[in-house]
């Protein structure tokens, strides 16, 4: 299989190492051969070729079987952005999962983020009028029902609760077609509960009582900020995955930034970017029908909660471990080794 990996900017690339490291453990000890692909994308290509997302770069990654990306910085909206559109990677699945010994709010807080990932106010259509600016938010019945059946087909699998995060009381048009495309789709699912609620009191509810979620489905820049307030709720940013999937590509990362605050530092907390890996092993294992992957999988998943569970964690959540210290341990149990 062929994997092209994004190598990013900030602590991207030491984030990318990591995974690297524990990916190629996991699948290595299944007997899964992985084909590398190693790409420039984001500050550091835009500085070197003037283009964020070099056209080889885009080919690259629409010709790969999956691609894992470190986060990016400044020119984010060049490359993440671009990519989700020019692949029509309409879902974006940011998990909440409160691992052990990490420093959530609540021990049972695991909760899945289904954001839309193609328009609303993230289209970038926005209209400078001097001294004033306009920004358009699309919302369209066909993306809002195919990320409702997305965050259905997930509830499916998990407590069978789906919540559709909005703001129609006062957004009544766009956000109105949203909640009404959900509710629609709710119908083909009697077997799972469906809700509704406000986007303020949903962000209040994170904090107050997040171990309630399951599925959140929302429109993209809700689901943005609430993914990251989620993420902080279940332990920190330094734990938080997201896969990026349509019907045919999927692209996995970290749901944080290119922390320019730790860069070089050799502290991030890979977690983000191991999880992701886990992620895209089982989006693969789904895709090819391939066991080895889906056991991959399990192998990195269960590496990581191991070590949170233990305490071999970095510093942000509470633990002394470096980034090449975690990588390295996590591969080895990852390996089985
Ligand atoms: P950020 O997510 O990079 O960092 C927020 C805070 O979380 C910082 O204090 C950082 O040190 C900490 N943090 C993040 N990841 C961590 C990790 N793995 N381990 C330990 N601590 C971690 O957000 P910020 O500062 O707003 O953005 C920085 C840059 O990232 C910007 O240039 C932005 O455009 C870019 N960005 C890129 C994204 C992408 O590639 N998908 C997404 C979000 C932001």
């Amino acid at each position: 299989m062929r994997i092209s990996l994004i190598r990013g900017d900030g602590i991207g690339p030491e984030l990318a190492d990591a995974a690297k490291q524990v990916l190629f453990a996991a699948a290595d000890a299944q007997g899964l051969v992985l084909e590398l692909d190693e790409l420039e994308a984001g500050d550091s290509a835009l500085e070197k070729e003037g283009r964020a997302l070099p056209d080889r770069v885009f080919e690259a990654v629409k010709s790969s079987d999956a691609c894992l990306k470190a986060p990016v910085g400044e020119s984010a909206a060049d490359v993440i952005v671009a990519l989700r559109r020019r692949l029509d990677l309409y879902a974006n699945i940011r998990p909440a999962v409160a691992y052990p010994g990490t420093p959530a709010l609540h021990p049972g807080i695991d909760m899945v983020i289904v954001r839309e990932n193609t328009e609303d106010l993230y289209t970038g259509a926005e209209v400078d009028l001097g001294d004033s600016a306009v920004a358009l938010r699309p919302v369209s019945a066909r993306a809002s029902e195919r990320i409702a059946r997305r965050a259905f087909q997930e509830a499916g699998g998990r407590k069978k609760l789906v919540t559709c995060v909005h703001k129609a009381n006062v957004m009544r048009v766009s956000d109105g077609l949203f909640a009404r495309a959900c509710a629609s789709v709710a119908q083909d699912h009697p077997g799972v509960k469906f809700e509704q609620m406000y986007v303020d009191a949903c962000a209040m509810e994170i904090i107050r009582r997040p171990e309630r979620f399951d599925v959140i489905v929302t429109t993209n820049m809700f689901g943005d900020i609430l993914s990251d307030e989620a993420s902080q709720a279940a332990g920190g940013l330094g734990m938080a995955p997201a896969a990026n999937v349509g019907d045919s590509a999927g692209l996995f990362e970290p749901v944080h930034g290119a922390a320019f605050d730790i860069a070089g530092r050799g502290v991030a907390n890979p977690c983000s970017m191991i999880l992701a890996s886990a992620m895209m092993l089982e989006w693969l294992a789904a895709r090819k029908s391939d066991a080895r992957c889906a056991s991959a999988a399990g192998a990195v998943r269960s590496a990581v909660r191991s070590m949170a569970k233990e305490g071999s964690k970095t510093r942000d959540v509470g633990g002394a471990m470096s980034t090449r210290e975690f990588a390295s341990e996590a591969a080895r149990r990852a390996s089985g080794r």
